[in-house]
This record gives structure tokens, sequence and C-alpha cells, in this order.
């Protein structure tokens, strides 16, 4: 199976075969694609909220892909719904103990990983750094390892604007000192740090992609953010609306914004995802290290995502006012220049349109949580 990334230099599209119609409608559409040869792309996490848009856009541009996730915090009915777009193999396993790793390698011709999976609650590593650390840094240390020992040497790191720290400066690049202030920002830097030491040592090339605040749910399929302990702001807003339970709580609003309360930098899913697809491609192009922001470069405050989350319910939502969380700073925005520049990452997605696709997705799972009450 073939990787299909994004080239400027290609226009000749004549030679894309073998894909079904419909694949190839989109390949004509976007024109400038050229093909790689990946004979199998692993992705770490697919069972997750960003890696299962992943795996789905993967998918759809016919690549195969084997998934592999522990389910902690990720759900098999995401790999059902998938695979109802296309079969692929899953394979249930923990990166934290190597064998289960060592025998995807042994077993599947494994040509580059996009690693995805991880623990991402800021409170839970504070609270319990332990299994952040194992979970995070042991499970990447033994991924990486195994790819080494197996020649595998091209991976995408899911990493974090939570590496810089409190902002000394905005919108925030990839050159701003890096210091984490909680145990999850701290493991994500210990990996980027381990992979520049495996790059200059093993050879393994990295794109490490800093997430903001990744948001919204796929326009395609009935896939999206599913946390069972949600923190994110926009499923917590539409969740209270939804069930009208009055659960939703602003922490802060005497910051120094506009409106008192915190500014943050949302990407949508569909453009973060495509992200990806530019950090593979680039991998397979120049074969070479670097690390880019993933961002919008624009930001919203809470009460301003509240308000478009009000348009699109059509009535009032309401919240709390809680004190601020430590470690909250007022503002976290990306310079995304260098994506755009190198990768050609531009993302085009409205805000109001994340929402919509966000708040369909969390009708879909009310309903569905409702159904499976009446089962019981
Ligand atoms: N969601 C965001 O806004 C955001 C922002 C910055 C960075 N990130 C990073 O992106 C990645 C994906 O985030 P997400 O929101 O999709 O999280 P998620 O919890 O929905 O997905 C993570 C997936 O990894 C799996 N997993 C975790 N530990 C594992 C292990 N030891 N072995 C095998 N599988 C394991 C989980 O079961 C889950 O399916 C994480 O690494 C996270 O730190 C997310």
């Amino acid at each position: 199976m073939r990787f299909f990334g994004l080239c400027p230099q290609n226009d000749d599209v004549t030679n894309l075969s073998p894909l079904t119609t419909h694949h190839s409608l989109l390949i004509i559409k976007a024109k400038k694609f050229l093909i790689y040869n990946i004979s199998m792309i692993l992705i770490t996490g697919g069972a997750g909220y960003i890696g299962s848009h992943c795996v789905y856009e993967l998918l759809k541009h016919n690549n195969d892909v084997i998934v592999f996730d522990n389910l902690s915090t990720g759900h098999k009915e995401i790999i059902d719904e998938l695979k109802k777009y296309r079969d692929f193999k899953f394979v249930l396993g923990d990166l934290k103990n190597k064998n289960d790793i060592d025998e995807l390698f042994k077993n599947y011709d494994i040509d580059s990983v996009i690693h995805f999976a991880g623990l991402s609650i800021v409170s839970e590593s504070v609270k319990n750094p332990k299994i952040y650390y194992e979970n995070n840094v042991l499970g990447s240390l033994n991924l990486f390892n195994s790819m080494i020992e197996n020649n595998v040497k091209k991976i995408v790191f899911s990493s974090t604007c939570a590496i810089y720290g409190d902002p000394d400066y905005l919108p925030i690049d990839e050159n701003h000192q890096k210091k984490p202030i909680n145990p999850y920002g701290k493991t994500k830097l210990t990996v980027e740090n381990i992979l520049d030491d495996y790059d200059y040592s093993y050879g393994l090339k990295s794109v490490r992609l800093r997430y903001f605040n990744a948001c919204g749910a796929s326009t395609e399929i009935n896939i999206g953010e599913w946390h069972n302990n949600e923190t994110h702001l926009i499923p917590n807003i539409l969740k209270s609306a939804l069930t009208n339970k009055n659960t939703l709580n602003i922490f802060g609003t005497d910051y120094p914004t506009k409106d008192g309360t915190c500014i943050r930098d949302y990407v949508n899913i569909e453009d973060l995802i495509n992200a990806h697809i530019k950090a593979l491609d680039y991998l397979g192009k120049y074969n070479s290290t670097n690390v880019f922001n993933i961002g919008t470069g624009l930001g919203n405050s809470v009460k301003e995502i509240i308000s478009e989350c009000e348009k699109i319910h059509a009535q009032k939502i309401k919240y709390n006012i809680s004190p601020k969380r430590d470690g909250d700073p007022a503002v976290l925005t990306a310079n995304n220049n260098k994506a755009k520049d190198i990768l050609k990452w531009v993302p085009d997605k409205m805000i109001k349109d994340t929402i919509l696709s966000a708040y369909n997705w969390e009708k879909y799972l009310l309903l569905r949580s409702i159904k499976e009450c009446n089962k019981t």
C-alpha cells in the first residue's frame, strides 16, 4: 500500500492507481500529490481522539495502517467505527511492555510511526507523576528502541505547547524557552530530548508537532473527542448545555484579557491531522528531524467560546465562576509561521464550524449513552 504525500512539484495524477473512483476524485481535486512508498504506518494511540482522526485520514487515502493501543483512554467502539470505513489491523497492547512492541515490528513491515499514545491530563500528572513518566517516557523509549532495533527510522510525535511553560512572549514560536511547569509537559519535553539524542546517535528522524488546543470532530464519520475524564473546554461547555446540568466552570474572570477570561489557541482536528500528513511527507522527502507549532495563531477567550456554543445551541449556557487554577497562563497562542513556511500547512477551519462539528458529536455521544442505559 502507498502513502500519498503532498508535494509541490507534481501535477501529474495519471499514475495514481490503485485507487477507487472516490479516492481518485479526492486526489484529482487536491492535484499536487506525489506518492512516497510507505509500506505500513504504525499509529500508536489510534483508538484515542486525535489518533482516530489520523487513522481515518490515512485510510481515506488508501494507506495501510496498523493501530496499537491499550485502550486505557481510547475506545474499542472508535476502532469499530473506523473499520466500517475500511478494515485494518488493530493490536491491543501496551507501550510499557517492550515485548508487545517488538512483536509488532517482528510481524509487520512497518515503515514509519505516528506516535499519539500518551496520557495527557495535567492535574492527574501533578497528582501521580509516576504513571506519567512510566507511560509517556518509558513507553516512548520502548517504542524508539524497538524502532531502531528494527531499522524503522521515521516518526511523527505528538508533542504539546505545555513544554514551553508560562510564555515569555506571544505568540510562542518554536525557539521559546522550554520550561514546562507540570509533569505532563516535562514528560513530553523529555521525549523530545530523547528524540534529539536518538537522531544524533542512531539516525532516528522525527517530526515533533507541538499542538495547541485540539478541538472539533470529524465531519465525515462518527468519531470525535471522547475522554471519560474530560478536561477540555469545548466538550465541557457542550456537555453542560446538552444535559442541562449546569456543570460548566470558568476558572478565573480577572485575567488581563479583553473579557477577563483565559485565551487559548483552538486548532481544528481536521486541520491538525492535515499537519501530520504533511509531517510524514516531510520525513519522506527530506529525511530530517524538525519541530513545528501546530496552532492557528489566533486566540479565543473562554467567554468567546461559550458565546459561539450558545449560537449553535440557540440557548444561553449557564456557568459557574471558580477561582483561577495554578499554572493557567492568561494567554497561549502559537506562532505557526514555521509550519506554514516549511510544511505548507494552513489551518483553514473557522471556530464556528469546529464547534458545530463538536456539537454534533456530543449529541451523538449523548444519544448513544441514553440508548445504552435503556438497554440495561
Ligand atoms: N488533545 C489535545 O488537545 C492535545 C494537545 C497537545 C498534545 N496532545 C497529545 O496528543 C496525543 C493524543 O491526545 P488525545 O487527546 O487523542 O488523547 P487520548 O487519550 O484520546 O488518546 C491517547 C490514546 O493513547 C492510548 N494509550 C495511552 N497510553 C498507552 C500505552 N502505554 N500503550 C498503548 N496505548 C496507549 C490510549 O488508550 C488512547 O487511545 C497525546 O500524546 C497528547 O499528549 C493532545
